[in-house]
């Protein structure tokens, strides 16, 4: 099968590092890619759109799909696929307002009786404001628009809720949604969705502020911890009460979602709400949970697409995987860019992994070339293996200057532990 990935990131790198390694695949072509994801697969040019996106499948003979980003996903690459024939794993643009439209998205769960944050959405800033004014603090103020997970600012007084909601509407055509603050563990449920049936994996935790006990900005996400130890009861919650609802409010309302429905919740004292809804993998979630998985991604992605998931599809090692993104110096804001990156080689028996996000190769060198630049991701029998590992990779490499939180895993009080033995050698 000739299959054809859309993307550049770090969680577009571990998808192709699966897919690769399918015998499901003959040929994998990605675009635009980038220098981890060259290792697994074809780049090619594209100038991105729907259009050109279908085009490139066409010409590469490609017989499936699978997009990884949001952005895409909103313009409505799917929807371009499937009008000429193609097999796609990503939602279409409907479906995808789950995640490119929060006030639609904050609607939908209301419609459909999924447990969220009490919210109201606004498109006009007095009206925002004055809501903002009148309800408690701390208070959540969101950009309806993708804002690559950089949208969200949790205001600790009206001041820190004014100046947010001024900076969402200097934009033409603005909307924002105000929520009440929830308080608690935060988690990511992640399915694999085929428009009906879902099957859900291990639960993940992100930590997306830049600084360590989650203070500063929010970033796209900055490490991961999986599986999160979520209780069997609290996750057929999350299916029952959340992710089936919005399977099936989807189908309902005529957008059968197919792809990687993305729940980030929050574990609140009255049961798991939806803080949002994404639609597709996380990043850097996908990162953590795919190099668990044992079974085929080809084939589930296929399945997904073909309308037929089966939960005996989809099995997942029971060991422990930790994810630590090194950002650029100035990240979440203006990143710097050709920042020289040595990387280890790595004995593979340390079940690690160094996923691109924001790099390029530049006369032959490898730099930094985004906010995100590397992925460090380790599995091990337990979490603490599994954060040494990970953090003695992140020691390991040579990045002038890279943002690291060091406190991946303090939630739940896991820390580093062992000794990890890394090949010195450099390798880029
Ligand atoms: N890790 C957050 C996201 O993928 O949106």
């Amino acid at each position: 099968m000739n299959v054809l990935l859309i993307g550049s990131g770090a969680r577009e790198h571990a998808i192709a590092e699966r897919l690769a390694r399918s015998p499901l695949v003959t040929r994998l072509v990605a675009t635009p890619g980038n220098p981890g994801i060259a290792r697994h697969a074809r780049l090619v040019a594209c100038e991105g759109t729907p259009a050109a996106l279908a085009d490139l499948a066409q010409r590469e003979g490609a017989d499936l799909v699978v997009i990884g980003p949001e952005a895409p996903l909103a313009a409505g690459a799917a929807d371009e696929m499937l009008a000429r024939g193609l097999r796609v794993f990503g939602p279409s643009r409907a479906a995808a307002r789950i995640e490119g439209d929060k006030a639609w998205s904050k609607a939908f769960m209301r419609r459909h009786g999924i447990p969220t944050a009490a919210y109201e959405s606004f498109t006009d800033l007095a009206a925002a404001l004055a809501y903002a004014r009148a309800h408690p603090v701390p208070i959540v103020v969101k950009d309806a628009a993708l804002r690559a997970g950089k949208g969200v600012t949790v205001c600790a007084n009206a001041d820190e809720a004014e100046a947010a909601l001024r900076a969402i509407f200097d934009a033409p055509d603005a909307s924002a949604v105000v929520e009440a603050f929830m308080t608690g563990q935060e988690v990511t449920v992640l399915a694999f969705c085929d428009g009906e049936r879902f099957v859900t994996m291990p639960p993940a935790q992100d930590h997306k502020t830049i600084h360590e006990g989650d203070v500063g900005p929010m970033t796209g996400g900055m490490g991961v911890i999986c599986p999160f130890p979520l209780e069997p009861d609290v996750m057929e919650r999350v299916r029952r009460e959340i992710i089936a609802p919005a399977l099936r409010g989807l189908a309902q309302e005529g957008s059968p979602f197919v792809g990687v429905l993305y729940a980030g919740l929050m574990l609140t004292p009255e049961g798991p709400k939806v803080v949002e809804f994404n639609c597709r993998f996380g990043d850097p979630e996908a990162e953590a949970a795919l190099p668990l998985l044992e079974s085929d991604l080809a084939g589930i992605v296929l399945a997904c697409a073909e309308g037929r998931l089966r939960g005996d599809l989809v099995r997942f090692s029971d060991h422990a995987s930790a994810v630590v993104v090194m950002a650029a110096p100035g990240y979440p804001g203006e990143p710097a860019r050709g920042v020289p990156l040595n990387l280890p080689t790595l004995d593979p028996s340390l079940e690690a992994r160094v996923f691109h996000a924001g790099t390029a190769l530049v006369d032959g060198r490898l730099v930094s070339a985004g906010g995100r630049v590397l992925a460090v991701q380790a599995s091990a029998p337990t979490l603490p293996e599994a954060l040494g590992r990970a953090y003695a990779v992140v020691d390991a490499v040579g990045f002038e200057g890279a943002l690291v939180r060091r406190d991946i895993g303090f939630r739940i009080g896991a820390r580093p532990a062992g000794e990890a033995s890394l090949v010195g050698a450099q390798d880029v």
